[in-house]
């Protein structure tokens, strides 16, 4: 069968083999220490599921409004005027299922064949494909280690004819780094001065557990600049701060000119987000969050022990400021030899820790970073332990 010149241009991913390798290992009974999940090791908060239990069993069943509940459209708009500083309507706030959606629609609603948009790497892995589905070009705009520093004579450098916007994720994944807050503020000018729109995917913005003075996330977007909200599409969601990942419940704070799109495409496609999750989303947004304190409690004790660990085995990690990623620099681990003549880059690497530690990582190519890999500690401390006390071993006798 014939496929279509559209979906042959989505890039594949070269990196999901180690990953589907991995899973294999553990359905056939293997102990893997997976540092490869993209998800909170967290449950979602029982108040969550009670609530959507609730609306499920009262009748909540049917087709949902196309743009989302009105209460949660309500609650949405009040925490992004909390979190944002500038006002925001309930009528810019519109459900998705998943900030992936709201992600893929804005990329369809802003990007034309040819545009090209401007992504701060290392950068999550959908980004590239989903701009390649509006047949836009995404220009990676490399974040050096080891700090990974966003660079705005790189950004400026990156600009053309063709550049429309750009997206930013802070705290970033895979790096778990925050901006300074001076750059953030340059970044917003440098849009204005373009005419470039801003993606700000802030779906980790609720997991800075390292902030300290004169580093922020995408929170701080409007701080200097509020005049560059009229530009900005804000994607957000509790998948990762509530732990609601298989809930498939994100949103967008998008411009009004973007709210007819946005409609169009959720109204064909998916016509809305289920109904009884919706009401589990606003109870997320209403409800009490003090278990988010001792989450990021948890995630800050985990990050010191993966870099500390990491650092120990002579592989150079920046300390993550938030999310709960951290990469590591295994470029001193890359050297072909007679003996292994393929241990020839960072996809090589996570294959041979997953074979010969059954320790499973994601290769940093994945994340436009090779030579890196992905460490996720939403996993115990003690498998973190036990995971490098593997990784220990087999730097200290490799096969
Ligand atoms: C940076 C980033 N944005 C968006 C998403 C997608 O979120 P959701 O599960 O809400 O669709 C992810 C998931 O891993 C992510 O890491």
């Amino acid at each position: 069968m014939k496929l279509s010149r559209r979906y042959e241009a989505i890039p594949p991913s070269g990196t999901m083999a180690v990953v589907q390798k991995a899973a294999l290992l553990k359905r056939q009974g293997i102990d893997v220490v997976s540092f490869a999940a993209g998800e909170p090791d967290f449950d979602t908060p029982p108040a969550i599921v009670a609530a959507m239990a609730q609306a499920a069993t009262s009748g909540e069943t049917r087709y949902p409004a196309v743009l989302g509940l009105p209460a949660l459209r309500e609650a949405i708009a009040a925490k992004a005027t909390r979190r944002y500083g500038v006002p925001f309507t309930a009528a810019s706030a519109i459900v998705t299922p998943g900030a992936k959606f709201a992600l893929w629609a804005a990329f369809q609603a802003l990007v034309d064949p040819g545009d090209e948009v401007l992504v701060p790497t290392p950068c999550w892995v959908s980004y590239g494909p989903q701009i390649a589905m509006a047949q836009g070009v995404m220009v990676p705009v490399p974040c050096a280690p080891p700090d990974f520093e966003l660079d705005l004579e790189a950004f400026e450098r990156a600009i053309t004819p063709r550049t429309v916007g750009l997206v930013l994720s802070l705290p970033m994944n895979p790096t778990g780094r925050l901006v300074a807050r001076e750059t953030l503020a340059k970044l917003a000018a440098l849009a204005l001065r373009h005419d470039l729109w801003i993606v700000s995917d802030d779906l980790y913005a609720d997991l800075c557990w390292g902030q300290h003075d004169g580093r922020v996330s995408g929170a701080a977007l409007f701080d200097a600049h509020p005049e560059v909200r009229d530009r900005v599409v804000i994607v957000d969601g509790p998948s990762k701060s509530h732990a609601m990942t298989g809930w498939r419940v994100g949103w967008a704070l998008v411009p009004d000119a973007l709210v007819a799109p946005f409609s169009l495409l959720l109204g064909q496609i998916a016509t809305g987000v289920t109904t009884f999750a919706q009401h589990g989303a606003l109870q997320a947004l209403t409800g009490d969050h003090a278990f988010l304190d001792a989450w990021n409690d948890a995630y800050r004790r985990r990050a010191h022990l993966v870099v500390d660990g990491l650092q120990a085995l002579g592989l150079p990690t920046a300390l993550p400021e938030g999310a709960f990623y951290a990469l590591a620099d295994v470029r001193s681990l890359i050297h072909p030899t007679a003996a292994h003549p393929t241990l020839a880059d960072d996809v090589a690497i996570a294959t041979q820790w997953l074979d010969h530690a059954h320790v499973a990582v994601v290769p940093g190519s994945a994340f436009h970073a090779p030579g890196f890999v992905r460490l996720s500690f939403a996993c115990s401390e003690a498998r973190i332990a036990e995971g490098l006390a593997r990784l220990r071993h087999l730097i200290g006798n490799p096969p």
